[in-house]
């Protein structure tokens, strides 16, 4: 198996998206993208947990509005892997305004506001390192051979 097909990236349904309903939306596209689910949990993150999480952001004036809507209710945790995995799942998440998401991605369809947006996508494969650390203990995440691999890479 090549190594880039390994790439991992840690995407979150936030509180809205849960509330919402759309759980199983947005997993079934990431599912039916081909991409290989290796971690998933369910659970209110605690605002200590989000600020951390987000602390990049820690200068930004909506900060602290952001950590508390992470924390406004549960979300859904899960960690991806496949080729491209940041990159391409940034494009399906869609822009961060929804405003400015194209129709087909997840914040182009479901959601109006940059504050609202339903769901989070690790920016780099550093951040993603980072942030499946900080989500998941290293037992958590499951390492199992997809069968339809061959179908979906050719090499
Ligand atoms: P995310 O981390 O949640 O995947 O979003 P992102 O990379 O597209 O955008 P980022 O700059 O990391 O911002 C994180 C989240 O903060 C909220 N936000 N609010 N009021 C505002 O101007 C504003 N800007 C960002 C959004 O929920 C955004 O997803
Ligand atoms: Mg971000």
């Amino acid at each position: 198996m090549a190594a880039a097909n390994k790439e991992r990236t840690f995407i979150a349904i936030k509180p809205d998206g849960v509330q919402r309903g759309l759980v199983g939306e947005i997993i079934k596209r990431f599912e039916q993208k081909g991409f290989k689910l290796v971690a998933m949990k369910f659970m209110q993150a605690s605002k200590d947990h989000l600020k951390q999480h987000y602390i990049d952001l820690k200068d930004r004036p909506f900060y602290s509005g952001l950590v508390d809507y992470m924390n406004s209710g549960p979300v859904v945790a899960m960690v991806w892997e496949g080729l491209n995995a940041v990159k391409t799942g940034r494009v399906m998440l869609g822009e961060t305004n929804p405003a400015d998401s194209k129709p087909g991605t997840i914040r182009g369809d479901f959601c109006i506001q940059v504050g609202r947006n339903i769901c989070h996508g690790s920016d780099s494969v550093e951040s993603a390192k980072k942030e499946i650390a900080l989500w998941f203990k290293d037992e958590e995440l499951v390492d199992v051979k997809n069968c339809a691999y061959e179908w979906v890479y050719e090499n």
